[in-house]
């Protein structure tokens, strides 16, 4: 493809973010540097990569995932695999043009997660798909029948209790729904939860004591919808607030804490501020912020969004807000086995005009610290997978893959939590790029 038509396409369709048409396999790559043989599982990350070359909007291409399966030191395979959807080998849609809802279809793109043995692509539109470990598609997954709303890309499970909990959001009401579901894998409690509109609520948090939502002013805009765009927009008369609900109580809504408008798509962490007594008297969000999104229209991303932190008084019923940097940053992420809980470390990708880093946050002191990969080298999310006997929450890797647009490659790298500006403790070249994407997981063995 010359330079020239490729400069009309959208920007997800150019350059890295263009989809690869080959579904393949490589067994037996070759590793720079020593992969930890303790690293014994499989990372897997969900993209849009539509199958015809074509999508309306970044968040519409078919859902695929780049899989690297890692055991005793060896790069055992990788491959690549598009969901099997109906979206995909029919051409259905989630929204029919009478307006009806079919969660059965979806493009299950977003996000892959684990949770009581099973592996689920999502997308917030649409009921999860289970995948097998070899990637194959299983099919769709609705938590035996129980489960009747959409189901978010970003489900929270509790290091605690081994819970999930997720919520579904939609244009017609109920427009929140809440969801939990034990460590068994059964869907146990479902909430309508009371919102004044239909707004795009992409990620939620947990603590501990609470469930945390945010109701932020990107609102569904019905004539978007029949243009075939993505049908949100920014409503400066919605306001914004964030609801904390207690978790394990059924029928209680959340008290909601007015914020200063904006948008958010990611929260790093949340975590309960305990009293002398025990009870819990603050809660602490740690987010990405946008300062506004989608005002004209709904296909362009700014990149604005900085590390953010809100505090909750809960017996004032007030939201203090600040920055806690001035970088740009996106895909925050802590250990997993931080979730819900006081984290002092958490990471992101920072790729803004040159800067291609992951930075490192030590989100209390206030202190960071990067991986830099030059000018040429973009970085992706980073999945932070612990050392065996960790005693310290950064005490592990982070995992990604790296694009190089010199060559147009891409590998899967390993850098060390503890030390990230240090050279990667490994580095594996792939055998295909790797379109940028989304969410992903590591999956233990
Ligand atoms: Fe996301």
């Amino acid at each position: 493809m010359t330079d020239k038509p490729e400069k009309k396409l959208p920007f997800h369709l150019r350059g890295n973010y263009a989809p690869v048409m080959d579904e393949i396999d490589a067994t037996d790559l070759a590793v720079i540097g020593t992969l930890p043989p303790e690293l014994d599982g499989r990372y897997f990350r969900n993209g849009a990569n539509p199958q015809s070359g074509f999508s309306p909007h970044w968040f519409a291409g078919d859902g695929m995932i780049h899989g690297i399966r890692l055991r005793e030191g060896k790069a055992e395979w990788y491959r690549n695999r598009w969901v099997q959807t109906r979206a995909l080998n029919e051409g259905a849609r989630s929204i029919g043009k009478d307006g009806s809802v079919d969660r059965t279809v979806g493009v299950a793109n977003t996000h892959v997660v684990e949770h009581a043995g099973k592996i689920l692509a999502v997308v917030e539109s649409s009921f999860p798909h289970e995948l097998s470990p070899e990637l194959e598609t299983i099919g769709v997954y609705d938590f035996d029948g129980k489960l009747e709303s959409a189901m978010t890309a970003h489900p929270k499970m509790c290091p605690v209790t081994g819970e999930m909990h997720f919520f579904g959001y939609a244009f017609t009401a109920p427009y929140l729904t809440y969801n939990r579901v034990d460590a068994n894998g059964v869907l146990v409690q479902s909430e309508a939860i009371d919102v004044p509109g239909p707004t795009m609520i992409h990620d939620f948090s947990i603590t501990e004591s609470h469930v945390i939502f945010m109701d932020l002013p990107v609102i569904f805009d019905f004539e978007l919808a029949m243009k075939g765009s993505m049908p949100y927009r920014w409503d400066d008369d919605y306001g914004a607030r964030v609801g904390v609900m207690p978790r394990g109580v059924a029928g209680v809504q959340p008290t909601w804490f007015d914020v200063e408008p904006c948008y958010v798509f990611h929260p790093m962490n949340s975590f309960d501020v305990k009293g002398d007594d025990g009870s819990v008297n603050q809660i602490v969000i740690d987010t990405a912020r946008y300062p506004e999104l989608w005002r004209q229209e709904s296909t362009t991303f700014k990149n604005d969004s900085k590390l953010h932190r809100w505090t909750l008084d809960l017996a004032k019923g007030t939201a203090s807000e600040r920055a806690l940097d001035d970088r740009t940053i996106e895909f925050p992420r802590v250990a997993d086995d931080r979730v819900g809980l006081h984290n002092d470390v958490g990471y992101a990708v920072a790729t803004f005009e040159d800067q291609n880093s992951i930075v490192r946050y030590d989100v209390n002191s206030g202190a960071s610290a990067e991986h830099d990969f030059g000018n040429t080298r973009i970085p992706g999310e980073a999945v932070f997978v612990p050392r065996d006997g960790a005693t310290t929450e950064d005490d592990g890797y982070l995992l990604m893959y790296v694009y190089d647009k010199t060559d147009e490659t891409s590998e899967f790298v390993v850098l060390d939590a503890q030390n990230i500006a240090a050279q990667p403790v490994a580095r594996v070249p792939l055998p295909q790029r790797i379109p940028f994407g989304f969410h992903g997981s590591w999956i233990a063995d």
